[in-house]
Parts: structure tokens; C-alpha cells; sequence
């Protein structure tokens, strides 16, 4: 097993990279090296430093790998003494289970999570690694490790981001036995802090319609699982992690640990505080009901786990891993197109799409300045509802009686690409697909098959599954001229039986489902390499680090409240950019809440991340095509800094606040614009004063009211120092209100 070939962009990345670490030896450009990896002989201790960050660790007398320090960047002549395992504390808590381990084998008395369990066929379940050897290679450590008597080798591998710190680790995990054995749980990296008490953890949990709220809790002595068991990364909780000191923390300010599991199955993130107050935190695929079967010669590669550091706050770490995904790890990093703004007709027509309907939805998109219109669910097989159609990937010759070429000749003459709504991975019982194959959804032989939204899921491990799926798909796109598929996945996993493989392999469909999907997009990627994918799952079930290799997009969630959407996409935020995060302007009051908010608000909500238009444009007034008109040509106008630059959250809706405020700031500091929300005002007090962040204070800045307005003290153009100490007072009262301004750097 291995994960779905790299792209090209990365490859391109690390020659940059390594372009990057050459300068900086030869002393040219820069005065600190971006990414140095060495190996210190004497005290067997590996340092990995990149942009700001350190990370240390060393080879014990027992050959383990033991955690030293993952902090601020230290200075390149720091040396560290010798690791040495932790005392015995007590003959309950051996020095193995005591020692903060980079990777450890279940054995020894080990009582924390492992990073590698193995069954073998005689019962054995005793597993030891050392230290073998290591190489570096340019910006890549690898470490082998081995079992003490078994032929079982792990590799480790580390791999620092010039631009972020943020290091990616992961692990491959070799069967060089005789015969096959079972993995039962395997993490991608286990990352070790400081010994501390006032760890304070944030996370990300949800449901459909509501993903993405921030939780915080300390971290206590125990354990805290994040996970998805459903087979997908699930809307449930998202694999990421931020952990602070609370002593030290502000939202800008202190030291912040953080990391995310790039793993679109089923996945676990366990954060735990052991007998002894240290903290450590692994993750992978999901343990439960988890058993890989690795044959013999084979290679089992897990998801990478990235963790990184910041000294800047929450705040900080949130703009490192945006820099990451912007940069590095979206498909055309770091040349990925601005999105554009784009219509869909989900809202608007439902399962009830067809040519005309969806023309006269076009034209009124392309008047506003449209620059993509999506037909959604409904255009395919006798899909009429959620009850039939799904698997019978034809056009539905009722509703396109000449196929799409019709409406997409259309939609391109309006000066629009043409993006199509699908749901690869479903089947519904009512379907041709499914009556000439039955035994291609996940099932349990003579067990009842679980609808949810009356669909079964397929088994995408099956290889003729994965033939069709990729059949398809890639017959749509060669015959009609189509710019972006939104690829939704509306369930989640029940009886996750393969019955076509031997009993003691069927466990492997948690892994190959996911990596066939990857694989999957990775080709059709390959060959129709103008297409861009947005990552759907009723919303937001499937955003991460995996699937964003391989997707321009995620639809952040069915819920298009522009008011529920501040906490929703400032959750999402935590994680992942505003450039991959799209949002509908729709209708009001909304579906949702039954809650009027004035069009700008909602425009305004929107334009915090990738802008779309979700509403039904039949209904709209000629007044909300002269608004609608004006807010997409200002967010085109501001678009490149909201998706590409970088964001500090001055008020965050959380807590129950009544305000909520973002600042985007462009890269080169030229321009920022800040979005300003009231949900409601109460006892004549004013709306907070807001002090801008990330500005250049010594340059001057003109301010201009985008909407809403300021105070009349306001200056026209002041410093930047100005604009952050002084701040500046926007003129907010009443119910559901919003601003906007927008600062540019005088030349
Ligand atoms: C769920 C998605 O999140 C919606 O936007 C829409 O595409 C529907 N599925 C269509 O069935």
C-alpha cells in the first residue's frame, strides 16, 4: 500500500526548497538557514530547524527515539546533552512507558497510546523498534527502525516547510517477514511537549449544519480523543489540534503547539496526559475495528501528520497552516488560480434542474459578474429526489434532451465556465447501477444494509469500483467542456463489510477506500488537468489535510445563514484558509433560521472567504441586482488578499459575542480590508473600537467605508502605527449589521 502518486507542484516545492537551503549556505540571500537538518555525532541527537522553528531529538542508551524539544527556533550552535530514558518511576510505571518516544512499538510495558501495534500469525503481539540508521537528504530526515528480533521495519520520516516550520512526519511501516501480519493500530507520529499543567487544548467539533465550533478544555490527566469512526473525516470532529499555555496566551501573543492529520478515512487524534504530567499527542487512521493485513514484501505508508509552532498565538498558527495549504499543499501550489466567484443552483431549483430553468439562472448569474455557474444535484439518471438516480452517471434525457452541451455552450457565451455537481462514491437501491451490482456497496453477507438519505455506499476499495467510478468521471469530462466538479459524499459508513476478500483482509477497506478516492482524483487531475474539484460532504464532513492535495476547494457547510456562517467559518478558519473556504450569498430569510438579513450582510459574511452565490435569482428585486452587482465587483477587488493573505481574527464570534470582526492583510502589507458584524446592539453602548493588526506602522494608509461607515473623526489617511494603537470606531447599531473597510498603502 502505498498513497497516490505526488504532484508535480510538490516536486517543484522542494527543489524551491532546496534552492532556498543552497543560497543560504553560500550566504547570499538569507541570513538565517530556512531549513537545516543535522546530526549531531557525538551526543546522537538530530535537530531539525526551519523558519522559527526548532524541533530536537536524540537516540537513547536503548536505542529509542526520544522527544528533546519542539519550541521557538533555538540557535544554530545549541547543543543538547545525550538523550537518556526516563527513570523507572515506579514499578507500576516502567522507564518505557515514562519516556516521551518519537515512535514506539507496543511492548515493554508500554501504556499510552502506541504508534505501532502488530498482531503476528503465531499470537505474538511484542513489538520493540530501535534505531538502525538514518539518512538526510536534502530537506528530508528518514530514520529506520527495526524490531528487536522480527523482520518488521519502520521508517520515519521528517520533513520541515522552509516557509512555515511546519513539519510534516509520517511513517512506512515494512512486512520483511515471512508471512503476512495485522496492524491494529498505527499513528503517522506522536508529538511530545514540555512538561507543563496549564495546557489548555482547542478543537474543532460539529454536525451537518453547524460544523466547526472551537472548544476549548484544559488538558487534563486522562486522554482526549478526536476521531471519526464513519469512515470519512466526518463533521463530527476535524484532525486538527491547537494546544496553548494558558498562563502565556493571548490571541496574538505566546507560544501555540498545533497540528492536523492529512487523512480523509477514518482517523483519531488522542491527546494525553500521562501519570507524570508530560503531554503527548498521536494520530492516524482510527484504531477502532482497525486491522490492516500487510503481506509479506509489502509497505504500509500512513497519512502525514503536520505539526508546527507558533510564537504569535493562535492567531499565528492559523496563518502558518493557511501559508502551508496556500503554498505548498493545494494541486497548483503555489500558482493555484484565485477562486472565482461562482453561482450554484442548489438552493434555487433543487432536484428540479433542467435546460431552461437553469439558462435563465445563468444569465442573471453572468449580469452580477458570475465568473462560474455550477448546476448541482438533479441533472443525472431519474434523479427527481434523494430516492433514485444516484450511480447512473447519463444525463437525464427528460430534463437535457440534447445532452449538456446546450446549457454549457450557453453558460461559456456568457462569459462563465461550467462547473457540474456529483456523488461518485453513492448508489441509491433504486438505480440500474445498483440492480446490475449489488455487491458493490460496503455490506455484511446476509446482514440488513443501512440506508442514510436512502443510499448505500460503495465500496470504493473494489477495484472494479474504482475502474467505474474513474470510468465515469473521466467520460464526463472528456465529453463536455467542464471547469470544476463540486464531488459531494451525503452518508456515512454502516456495515463496512467487504465480502469479496478473504475474512482476515477485509479490514484493509479503511485504508483502500480512502486511498483509491485519492487516487482517483489524482488522475483524473492528471488528465484533465484544467478541472478544479471542490471537496463537499453535506457541507463541510470532508475538510483536510489529505483530500486538499488533490481539491481547489471545500463547501464549508449547508448551513447559509450569513449569520451562523460567522462562527461556522471562523471555526473553519482555525485550520484552513479563506482561499479554500467558499460561501453562497442565499436567500432570506434563510432555510436555516427563518432569519431576514439584509443582502449586504449577507454579501459581507460571504466575502470573508471564496464568494458564491447560492440564492434564487428569480426572485430577486432589480434594487438586489444593483447591490449584488456592486458587492462582487468589490470583492473582486479584494478578493487576492481575503483568499491569499493573512488573517487576524480581532473579534471572534465565539462566547456568545455579539460582534464579530476579521482583518485580512495583503502579503506585501499594501492593502487590508476588515469585515465588522453586530448581531445585536443593547443599552446605547457603542461598537467596540478596532485595532487593526499586520499593517506596516510606519507607512501611511488611506481608509475607505467599502459599507457602513466610521466615525466622523476618522482621518482619511493615517499611519499604520495609527491604525493599530489608536484604531478606528465603525458606526454599528441595531440588529444583524456589517461593515466594511479597506486600507491602502499610500505610494
Ligand atoms: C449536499 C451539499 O452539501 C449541497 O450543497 C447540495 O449539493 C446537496 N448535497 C445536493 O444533494
Amino acid at each position: 500500500m502505498s498513497l497516490a502518486a505526488k504532484p508535480a507542484s510538490r516536486l517543484f516545492h522542494r527543489l524551491v526548497c532546496l534552492l532556498m537551503i543552497f543560497s543560504a549556505i553560500t550566504g547570499a540571500a538569507l541570513a538565517q538557514q530556512a531549513v537545516s537538518i543535522r546530526f549531531d555525532q557525538a551526543a546522537r541527537i538530530f535537530h531539525i530547524d526551519a523558519a522559527d522553528t526548532s524541533y530536537v531529538f536524540g537516540i537513547n542508551e536503548h536505542a529509542d527515539l526520544q522527544a528533546l524539544y519542539w519550541g521557538k527556533r533555538l540557535a544554530s550552535g545549541d547543543t543538547f546533552p545525550a538523550a537518556k530514558a526516563s527513570p523507572e518511576a515506579a514499578s507500576f510505571d516502567l522507564s518505557f512507558t515514562v519516556t516521551p518516544h518519537e515512535f514506539a512499538g507496543w511492548g515493554s510495558g508500554l501504556y499510552v497510546e502506541p504508534d505501532l501495534k502488530i498482531t503476528f500469525p503465531d499470537g505474538n503481539r511484542d513489538l520493540e523498534l530501535k534505531y538502525v540508521s538514518h539518512a538526510i537528504d536534502g530537506d528530508k530526515l528518514s530514520i529506520v527502525m527495526k524490531d528487536i528480533s522480527r523482520e518488521v521495519y519502520v521508517t520515519l520520516y521528517y520533513q520541515p516547510d522552509a516557509e512555515t516550520g511546519i513539519l510534516r512526519r509520517w511513517a512506512v511501516i515494512e512486512n520483511r517477514t515471512s508471512e503476512p501480519f495485522t496492524i491494529e493500530q498505527v499513528s503517522a507520529a506522536t508529538w511530545n511537549l514540555p512538561r507543563g499543567t496549564d495546557y489548555r487544548l482547542r478543537y474543532l467539533s460539529g454536525r451537518w449544519a453547524a460544523e466547526d465550533t472551537v472548544n476549548e478544555q484544559m488538558v487534563e490527566p486522562g486522554k482526549t480523543t478526536l476521531e471519526s469512526r464513519r469512515g470519512t473525516t466526518g463533521h463530527q470532529n476535524n484532525p486538527w489540534f491547537a494546544i496553548d499555555k494558558l498562563s502565556t496566551a493571548g490571541a496574538e501573543t505566546g507560544g501555540v503547539w498545533f497540528g492536523a492529520l492529512g487523512w480523509s478515512g477514518s482517523w483519531q487524534i488522542t491527546i494525553e496526559r500521562d501519570q507524570l504530567q508530560q503531554v503527548r499527542i498521536s494520530g492516524g487512521p482510527n484504531s477502532f475495528d482497525f486491522g490492516y493485513r500487510l503481506q509479506k514484501g509489502e509497505k504500509f505508508e500512513t497519512p502525514i501528520f503536520y505539526g508546527g509552532y507558533s510564537s504569535e498565538g493562535i492567531g499565528g498558527a492559523s496563518r502558518l497552516l493557511h501559508r502551508l495549504e496556500m503554498d505548498t499543499l493545494v494541486p497548483n501550489a503555489p500558482h493555484e488560480k484565485l477562486r472565482p466567484v461562482l453561482y450554484n443552483s442548489w438552493e434555487a431549483t433543487g432536484f428540479n434542474v433542467d435546460e431552461p430553468g437553469q439558462v435563465a439562472l445563468a444569465e442573471k448569474a453572468a449580469s452580477i459578474g458570475v465568473e462560474r455557474f455550477v448546476m448541482d444535484d438533479g441533472w443525472f439518471g431519474q434523479r427527481k429526489d434523494d430516492h433514485a438516480g444516484l450511480g447512473d452517471w447519463y444525463v437525464n434525457p427528460q430534463k437535457f434532451p440534447h445532452g449538456l452541451k446546450p446549457l454549457i455552450d450557453k453558460v461559456h457565451s456568457l462569459h462563465m465556465d461550467f462547473g457540474l455537481w456529483v456523488e461518485p462514491e453513492m448508489v441509491n437501491p433504486d438505480s440500474d447501477l445498483y440492480r446490475k451490482h449489488p455487491d458493490w456497496v460496503l455490506n455484511f453477507t446476509g446482514r440488513p444494509r443501512t440506508e442514510g438519505r436512502n443510499q448505500l455506499v460503495l465500496n470504493l476499495a473494489r477495484p472494479d469500483v474504482r475502474a467505474y467510478v474513474l470510468g465515469f468521471l473521466d467520460k464526463l469530462l472528456t465529453e463536455n467542456d467542464i471547469a470544476f466538479l463540486k464531488w459531494d459524499y451525503n452518508r456515512n459508513w454502516s456495515e463496512p463489510g467487504w465480502p469479496a476478500v478473504a475474512p482476515e483482509d477485509q479490514k484493509n477497506v479503511y485504508v483502500d477506500f480512502t486511498n483509491n478516492y485519492y487516487s482517483i482524483l489524482a488522475d483524473l487531475r492528471a488528465k484533465h488537468p484544467g478541472v478544479e474539484i471542490e471537496s463537499c460532504s453535506g457541507g463541510g464532513g470532508r475538510v483536510d489535510l489529505g483530500v486538499i492535495r488533490y481539491v481547489d476547494e471545500f463547501w464549508t457547510s449547508d448551513n447559509t445563514d450569513a449569520f451562523d456562517r460567522l462562527t461556522i467559518q471562523n471555526g473553519f478558519t482555525y485550520a484552513y484558509a479563506p482561499g479554500v473556504m467558499m460561501a453562497w450569498v442565499t436567500d432570506s430569510p434563510t432555510w436555516v433560521n427563518n432569519r431576514t438579513l439584509s443582502l449586504e450582510y449577507r454579501f459581507l459574511s460571504s466575502m470573508q472567504g471564496s464568494l458564491g452565490i447560492g440564492a434564487n435569482l428569480n426572485k430577486w428585486t432589480p434594487e438586489d441586482f444593483a447591490t449584488a452587482t456592486k458587492m462582487v465587483a468589490q470583492y473582486k477587488s479584494i478578493r487576492e488578499l481575503v483568499q491569499r493573505g493573512s488573517l487576524y481574527r480581532l473579534i471572534t464570534p465565539e462566547h456568545d459575542s455579539e460582534q464579530s470582526v476579521t482583518e485580512s492583510v495583503s502579503r506585501d502589507k499594501s492593502q487590508a480590508v476588515v469585515f465588522a458584524f453586530l448581531h445585536s446592539s443593547g443599552e446605547l453602548y457603542p461598537y467596540p473600537r478596532l485595532y487593526l493588526r499586520g499593517l506596516d506602522a510606519n507607512a501611511s494608509y488611506t481608509l475607505t467605508a467599502l459599507d457602513g461607515k466610521v466615525a466622523e473623526t476618522t482621518p482619511a489617511a493615517a499611519s499604520g502605527a495609527y491604525w493599530m494603537e489608536h484604531g478606528v470606531d465603525v458606526l454599528l447599531r441595531g440588529d444583524f449589521q456589517a461593515a466594511a473597510l479597506k486600507l491602502d498603502r499610500a505610494p
